[in-house]
């Protein structure tokens, strides 16, 4: 049986491959996509989620565009990391009128001060036995179940890639960049799910590299999709050799898309966690691991991954037999 899930996203480079793998995988079926500000403004990232839903031959999946801005301060994006367009200034052709074969529209009723992305949420998980992968801050989860939490009631599963627990952050310190960017949405989904988050942060997403020699390895497979990870990576690793030292880049949000699929990818604890909206440590999750607080846990942090195993899953997702010894 297939797993029914909303992707909520802010592609993004990273989103984008997530979301080629959430639609490559036969273990998935994608319900919905609902786009939230972040890395780049929520239009440039709705049209960012048509081009990689083209580029998988699914024009069909609704998206729709949610939160505009966090919660309670300005958006502060990532296009330093993601490039002005959110996927690497690549060049990759924009999504005609023509091109878009379906136009979603969500029934606003009584909730039309929300944005579309939203009230879809709301509609779709009150219907139970849906799960959500956040890849994104979660500004519109926070919107949703503010306003209909017994909508939340039967969500199946909450997968959210963000923040860190032993691991530094990557836009502070101690802030991962999905927690950062609206901390207030990031507390308030923690403290009020009522399923425990699946927190994929940082610790383990950074073991997630995409590295030189797959690079090579995709140029070399003349395929539709592994051109578009090539070309829109590019931008990507030249930031990831500038700012972290590193050569390749780390492809934080499939992970996310994997652990949901599969478990066993990682290992992690139980805890009670909380995400800090003031101060230095703004952004910063908490993570009461010793039990301090004596709160029940209200999340599962992961704290380490089979890395190689999940590189070798995703890349088998995506090119089947064509990937193997792609990942050594
Ligand atoms: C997260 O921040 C974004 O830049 C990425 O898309 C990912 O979701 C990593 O901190
Ligand atoms: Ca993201």
């Amino acid at each position: 049986m297939k797993k029914q899930v909303i992707i909520d996203c802010d592609p993004g480079i990273d989103d984008s491959l997530a979301l080629m793998y959430a639609l490559a995988s036969p273990e998935l079926e994608v319900i919905g996509i609902t786009v939230v500000c972040g890395n780049v403004p929520t239009d440039a990232g709705v049209e960012n989620a048509r081009k990689a839903c083209r580029l998988m031959g699914r024009e069909d999946i609704p998206i729709y565009a949610g939160a505009q801005a966090p919660l309670s301060r300005a958006l502060v994006t990532a296009q330093d990391t993601h490039g002005e367009d959110g996927l690497g200034e690549a060049g990759i052709p924009a999504v005609s009128e023509a091109e878009r074969a379906y136009d979603h529209m969500t029934a606003a009723g009584a909730d039309s001060d929300l944005p579309e992305g939203v009230r879809f949420l709301m509609e779709r998980l009150s219907e139970g036995k849906i799960s959500v992968i956040a890849i994104g801050p979660l500004t519109n989860i926070a919107m949703a179940l503010r306003r209909r939490p017994e909508a939340f009631s039967n969500l199946e599963r909450l997968v959210s890639m963000g923040g860190n627990f032993k691991s530094f952050g990557n836009c502070s310190p101690v802030a991962e960049f999905n927690y950062w960017v609206d901390p207030e949405a990031a507390r308030y989904v923690f403290e009020y799910s009522k399923v425990p988050v699946e927190m994929v942060g940082l610790d383990v997403t950074r073991k997630i590299l995409l590295t030189p020699e797959m690079i090579a390895e995709l140029k070399k497979l003349n395929h539709p999709m592994a051109d578009f990870i090539v070309r829109v990576t590019g931008f990507y690793v030249d930031f990831h050799k500038i700012q972290e030292g590193i050569d390749g880049c780390v492809i934080n949000d499939p992970l996310a898309v994997g652990y949901f699929i599969d478990r066993t990818l990682c290992s992690g604890i139980d805890a009670y966690t909380t995400v800090e909206t003031e101060g230095l440590s703004v952004g910063q999750s908490i993570v009461d691991e010793k039990g301090f607080w004596k709160k029940p846990a209200n999340s599962r942090v992961l704290t380490n991954v089979d890395a190689k195993r999940f590189m070798r899953t995703f890349m088998a997702a995506l090119f089947g037999n064509e990937a193997e010894g792609m990942v050594r």
